[in-house]
């Protein structure tokens, strides 16, 4: 399927509009199957988008949470992605949404990924709604261009991969590219015109495969629905 792009006036209205799009896939998933699967990305773009969310009048008992990626920190430090959806989005409704994390006391990712596999195997899979950032090197989930693991994680048949990014901070914990592919609907959220101007680079350039952005190599995977959700 061609990638659907949806462009909104401010981030408030493109917030508002991406909460209601994945309430009714959530909310159809649950009609459909008992049951909805939602993996969200953490850095700083989804807060607005998380508070709309968590006000969605849904069955969150039946909802299933997790991230897309971590870093592998504890959930009470400032740079953990669970900590900020624990603070923006299963707060209100959201709240009885079943949430799993993809951290534990393990002194590295690598060493986890046994215990944080199993958790995974009660996740509803393939994954009804994913929302995926990206960083203005044209890395998605912790799909790092030039990361040791990149290859691995491209290509792994697990559901999870340890990556250890080049230059940002923290080991991390990521859903492997061929996991994040095979989600229904696959939902790019990124703001500003530079990395619109670096999404639509990275969507026409003509380059080996292992030379493409991680964004690219992740879309051209996905075969069900996938669209960008962007504002200025
Ligand atoms: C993370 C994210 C990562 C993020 C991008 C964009 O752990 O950092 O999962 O993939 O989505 O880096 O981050 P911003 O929204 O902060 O620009």
């Amino acid at each position: 399927m061609a990638l659907q792009w949806h462009e909104f006036a401010s981030k408030d209205q493109l917030d508002a509009a991406l909460a209601a799009h994945i309430a009714e896939r959530l909310s159809a998933a649950i009609n459909a199957r008992g049951a909805a699967s939602l993996a969200v990305s953490g850095g700083r773009t989804p807060a607005g988008m998380f508070a709309a969310l968590s006000q969605a009048q849904i069955d969150w008992r039946r909802v299933n949470v997790t991230l897309v990626d971590e870093r592998w920190v504890q959930p009470d430090h400032a740079d953990s992605n669970e900590k900020s959806v624990r603070t923006h989005l299963l707060q209100g409704p959201a709240a009885k949404a079943n949430f799993i994390s993809l951290v534990n006391g393990a002194a590295t990712p690598h060493e986890a990924l046994p215990a944080i596999e199993a958790r995974l195997a009660i996740f509803p899979t393939p994954i009804d709604v994913l929302i995926l950032g990206m960083g203005d090197d044209g890395h998605t989930a912790s799909l790092f261009p030039d990361a040791a693991e990149l290859e691995a994680a491209c290509a792994s048949t697990a559901l999870l991969a340890a990556v250890t990014p080049p230059v940002a901070p923290h080991q991390r914990i990521t859903l492997t590219l061929p996991t994040i592919a095979r989600a229904r609907d696959v939902i790019v959220h990124v703001t500003g015109e530079g990395k619109k101007s670096l999404l639509l680079t990275a969507m026409s350039e003509d380059k080996p495969v292992q030379q493409q952005y991680p964004i690219r190599r992740v879309l051209d995977q996905v075969a069900t629905a996938k669209s960008v959700f962007w504002t200025a």
